[in-house]
């Protein structure tokens, strides 16, 4: 037998029990006549003790033992003189009468502890070491433990969870596809799903009425630490709902998630913001709402003052952070560095402090007489000790987006983020469509499958870029957690807006020709959205990144450092499969 308990299990009412452990050698030091050793399993840590008095042999062979060998050790439960209140079994040791080797290990590359000495390529070389750490491993029980809530919850309102196929043909979601060639079709290639988008539409069409999907999707876009090539969705669709059915439904869940992993009330329903709104007060379509720091806007009030930085600006808009006029020269150029660098590229802040005594004292003075930046103070309804910031810029969406930067940034400094603390909000009413400078024509924000506002529908050949979507966002701490949208059902409207996305009758025939043929034989109204599972472990465990929530994720440029993927197919396997490769400079 190679284990009666595990390591984490045992206290003192076994105290007196002979039991035998299997596990990892965490650490062995020798301390006179005894050697202790620290036996480690996914379930904790027990101490064993080999006492050089009661048997030689035995303690001798502990201390030839090296880190991470596996071991099983046979011994009776004692009650420890000095306890160890740091970890559940350390009212305990065992006074071991048995010692086997299972496996010898090479010394590790770094140290299986909560706080490693190991970078993140060495960790991401050596992932299943890695995972060997509390707190990786934790992350996935959390991930465990969520997807079982999900199924519970989601099969107790009779959601069907069905299975969609990955090798597909683009669904587009905004990413590039990755593509997988035929061998038995030379030529042609599959790709991967970013989403099961279409699939679920078609069963609804079918009559599944309330779908889920616990599923891997995949697209090939720029990486972030909320970003990964493959990553999960939680993909639901329903039929017979308008977008309050479907915002209830799922602040539900999110509800019912929050009680039951991270012992959280949240109250339902949430806030409700439109894209609008949520640009034009925060810069993003994102908002962290655990803190205030509105945007402001003081065109009328900072333009044609003689400050040409401002009087040229198409945009003037500033943020109030309440208490933190005491942040000094050296903070505030740090911050001013902060929005200049290349990645937000604003041009400057100008920053201004209200006194104790009341009085604003700007970078901007001379050029603003004290009415002025009293009517500034108002405008922020800003009190002694408060610091405003203020940015500008020729063009007000980009200006936002800076400023929804330094907002984010100031709010970190001044301990605003706390993770603990959680706002949720649905963004509403998203544009129906994006105008691209770059490519002169329209995309869709959300997917081609989503339908404009009932009322917006005059406008689609009017003013496309002023129609509204039937499409919503959850926002939980800044975290697009999930989207969707009510979706077209009608293929008369659906091929309009393959016409508006500039696809060719031919092109959308060839290409979504299947959904439309569907469509024809009695699509119901349906609609849903697909939440992200890994960015919403990350949001639970308090994680920066979704890396850690995923048990072998790739790294920023999209490699799987530890199988060395992607990497070069041999020449016979290209040859089968009709490929002829030519690796551009
Ligand atoms: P969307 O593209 O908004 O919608 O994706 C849904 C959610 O998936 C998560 N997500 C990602 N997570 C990690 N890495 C990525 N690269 C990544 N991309 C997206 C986000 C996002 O909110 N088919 C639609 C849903 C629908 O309309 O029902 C869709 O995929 O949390």
């Amino acid at each position: 037998m190679y284990r009666t308990k595990t390591c984490g299990e045992l206290r003192l009412l076994n105290v007196g029990e002979e039991v035998v452990l299997a596990g990892w050698v965490q650490k062995a030091r020798k301390m006179g006549g005894m050697t202790f050793v620290d036996v480690r399993d996914r379930y904790g840590i027990s101490q064993v003790v080999f006492n050089q008095d009661v048997n030689v042999t035995l303690c001798e062979e502990a201390n030839k033992l090296g880190r991470e060998f596996v071991v099983r050790v046979t011994g009776k439960v004692q009650e420890r003189s000095s306890k160890n209140s740091h970890i559940p079994t350390g009212d305990i040791e065992i006074i071991a009468s048995d010692l086997k080797v299972l496996n010898v290990a090479a010394t590790p590359p770094f140290t299986i502890e909560d706080e490693t000495d190991g970078g993140d390529d060495i960790r991401m070389k050596y992932r299943y070491l890695d995972l060997r750490r509390n707190v990786v491993r934790q992350n996935l029980e959390l991930r465990h433990k969520m997807t079982l809530e999900v199924r519970s919850y989601l099969d107790s309102l009779n959601f069907l969870e069905v299975e969609t196929p990955v090798l597909i043909s683009s669904t587009p979601e905004g990413a590039r596809d990755f593509l997988v060639p035929s061998r038995m079709n030379p030529g042609q290639f599959y790709a991967l799903p970013q989403s099961p988008q279409t699939f679920k539409q078609l069963l609804m069409v079918s009559g599944f009425d309330r779908y889920f999907q616990i599923v891997k999707c995949f697209r090939d876009e720029d990486l972030r630490a909320d970003r990964q090539p493959e990553f999960t969705q939680i993909d639901c669709e329903m039929s017979f709902v308008d977008q309050e059915d479907v915002l209830t439904t799922f602040e539900g869940m999110t509800k019912h998630l929050f009680k039951t992993i991270r012992g959280v009330d949240v109250e339902t329903p949430f806030k409700r913001m439109t894209w609008h709104e949520a640009m034009k007060l925060y810069g993003s379509d994102k908002p962290d709402l655990r803190f205030g720091m509105e945007f402001v806007e003081l065109m009328d009030v900072l333009k044609g003052h003689g400050f040409s930085v401002f009087d040229d600006a198409a945009y003037i808009g500033g943020i109030c952070a309440e208490g933190a006029a005491s942040y000094t020269r050296k903070q505030l150029d740090a911050l001013t560095d902060f929005v200049k660098r290349p990645q937000i590229g604003a041009k400057g802040m100008v920053y201004a402090r209200v006194e104790e005594d009341g009085t604003v004292k700007s970078s901007v003075d001379k050029f603003y007489t004290q009415d002025v930046l009293q009517e500034m103070k108002s405008a922020f309804d800003a009190k002694p000790g408060d610091l405003i910031l203020i940015l500008s810029g020729d063009n007000a969406m980009k200006t936002r987006k800076q400023l929804c930067e330094l907002r984010l940034e100031i709010a970190s400094q001044l301990g605003l983020r706390d993770k603990n603390k959680f706002a949720c909000l649905w963004v509403v009413d998203f544009p129906l469509f994006e105008w691209s400078e770059e490519d002169q024509r329209f995309y869709a924000m959300h997917h081609p499958f989503t339908s404009p506002k009932s009322e917006d529908i005059p406008l689609l050949d009017s003013d496309p870029g002023a129609v509204r979507a039937n499409a919503y966002d959850m926002v939980i701490n800044g975290v697009e957690v999930g989207g969707g949208s009510i979706r077209i059902h009608d293929s008369a409207l659906q091929n309009k807006m393959f016409e508006l996305l500039g696809f060719t009758p031919e092109r959308a025939q060839a290409q979504f020709g299947f959904l439309m043929n569907a469509f024809k034989y009695g699509a119901p109204p349906h609609g849903g959205l697909a939440y992200g599972l890994d960015r919403w472990v990350s949001l639970f465990t308090g994680l920066d990144s979704i890396r850690d929530c995923i048990a072998f994720p790739k790294n920023n440029s999209g490699r799987d450092v530890m199988i060395d993927a992607p990497s070069t197919i041999d020449p016979e396997q290209l040859e089968e499969l009709s490929i002829k490769v030519e690796v551009k400079e």
